[in-house]
């Protein structure tokens, strides 16, 4: 599997802000991760490649970013814009971000609204989106603060910036969201702790900040949410099984592991020993007859990338599959609860849409595809939409396969190489 997206974002971003050369293996050589290098190197950070596919980055140190003269324009990436946000604002310095038109319409007052209240001043040319300006601080504000969403994206742009603060940053979260960064700053020596409460599942998340941060050796493990493209197809394709290795298992990100095995699929889990802050294994998947579930709604945050692909997935399982909770999906890289909805409908499952979720019922046979799939500039919808052709009776064409270069490059030529038969439409 190609790099986690998540990890890989953080690795170089907190490897920039310690002391001494974060060397970084795996990382994910995607679209959104370039995005991420080149924005650091405009703020003055050296990062560079060696001969054995490793990253290099020299730490410029907590708070030492230098003033960027051009704009960082952060692609379609929304978790580079939202974490750079964060570490931008602690350090005394003025930036410029934008992104493409997907990004430039995902909100940002989310992560900009805690960030002024440390001292962080946004120049948004509309409020709530990019492109905006940032004048960060040397010494931004140590707050406390209650998580309006469940999003790690803003959790970690307010660590990133309270690495600079003279205090302790809390965050409070009512459902834990992804921990990376938790994990990785406690990896580069933060005394960073999580309390958490097993009856409510919430959690708060106790930061010290102006303690500096040292440099580490990272080893990014397999990109969950991308072996759900293949975990899906080997699902769903018959005689299929496939094992894919060393993938990151951390147990906020695999929320579609539990909704499928409740559904009855055939899958085993081998973990791997490793010296990483995250838990690695391999996971083998064999072709398997499902059956509709509801998946319970606080599940969410642990399975957020996964729902357009278990929509498709659930499209040919028996009965129906209820999904709630799902607010967020709205407000990715495209709506992926309308996008969803489009991708199986046309493609002639039966799937109702609400405000903050689907139901999709199963056909429990293959489904008639047929139809042209608009990506909206979405990888997720892109991967969703070529597993659901390849299970379909009459395929599918997909208006635009260059956004999964966004998170898996090479996605289409390791379909082709377990068997998909993928074509360009041109030919
Ligand atoms: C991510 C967090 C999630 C997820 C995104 C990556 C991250 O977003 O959807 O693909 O790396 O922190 P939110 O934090 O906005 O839920």
């Amino acid at each position: 599997m190609p790099g986690d997206k998540s990890i890989s974002h953080r690795a170089l971003i907190i490897g920039s802000l310690a002391v001494g050369n974060t060397k970084i293996s795996g990382l994910l050589e995607s679209e959104d991760v370039m995005a991420t290098v080149s924005a650091l190197r405009k703020l003055g950070v050296n990062i560079s490649r060696d001969t054995n596919n490793c990253w290099l980055v020299s730490g410029v140190g907590v708070g030492g970013f230098k003033e960027p003269s051009e704009i960082l324009d952060l692609g379609n990436a929304g978790t580079a814009a939202r974490l750079l946000m964060g570490a931008i604002s602690g350090c005394p310095i003025t930036a410029f971000l934008t992104g493409d038109s997907s990004l430039c319409s995902r909100p940002m007052a989310r992560v900009t609204e805690p960030l002024m209240l440390m001292g962080a001043e946004m120049f948004p040319r509309s409020k709530n989106y990019l492109p905006l300006g940032i004048r960060g601080q040397i010494i931004p504000m140590p707050i406390e603060y209650d998580l309006k969403v469940p999003s790690a994206q803003v959790k970690s742009a307010l660590l990133l910036c309270g690495l600079s603060s003279p205090g302790k940053v809390i965050i409070h979260e009512s459902i834990q969201s992804r921990d990376h960064t938790e994990r990785m700053l406690k990896q580069f020596g933060n005394d960073i702790t999580t309390e958490l409460d097993s009856k409510t599942g919430a959690s708060k998340i106790t930061l010290t900040g102006q303690t500096e941060l040292v440099a580490a050796n990272i080893n990014v493990p397999g990109d969950f949410s991308s072996a759900a493209f293949l975990i899906a197809a080997a699902l769903m394709i018959p005689d299929s099984e496939v094992t894919i290795k060393n993938v990151g298992v951390n147990r906020l990100r695999v929320g579609l592991l539990d909704t499928l095995l409740e559904m009855g699929a055939k899958i085993s889990l081998f973990p791997k020993k490793n010296e990483n802050a995250e838990p690695v294994a391999d996971i083998s998947v064999c072709y398997s007859k499902l059956s509709g579930i509801l998946v319970p709604a606080d599940r969410s945050p642990l399975m957020i990338d996964e729902y357009p692909i278990l929509a498709v997935i659930a499209s040919m399982a028996k009965g129906k599959t209820e999904m709630r909770g799902l607010g967020e999906l709205r407000l990715k890289e495209s709506d992926r609860i309308s996008a969803t909805t489009e991708l199986l409908r046309s493609s002639g499952v039966r799937v109702e849409e609400h405000e903050d979720g689907l139901t999709v019922h199963g056909s429990n046979n293959p489904i008639k595809g047929g139809t042209i799939i608009p990506t909206h500039l979405d990888h997720r919808i892109g991967m969703a939409a070529i597993v659901l052709g390849l299970s379909s009776k009459s395929g599918v064409t997909i208006d635009d396969i260059s956004p999964i270069s966004t998170s898996f490059p090479g996605f289409v030529e390791l379909m082709q190489k377990l068997g998909a038969d993928i074509y360009s439409a041109q030919e």
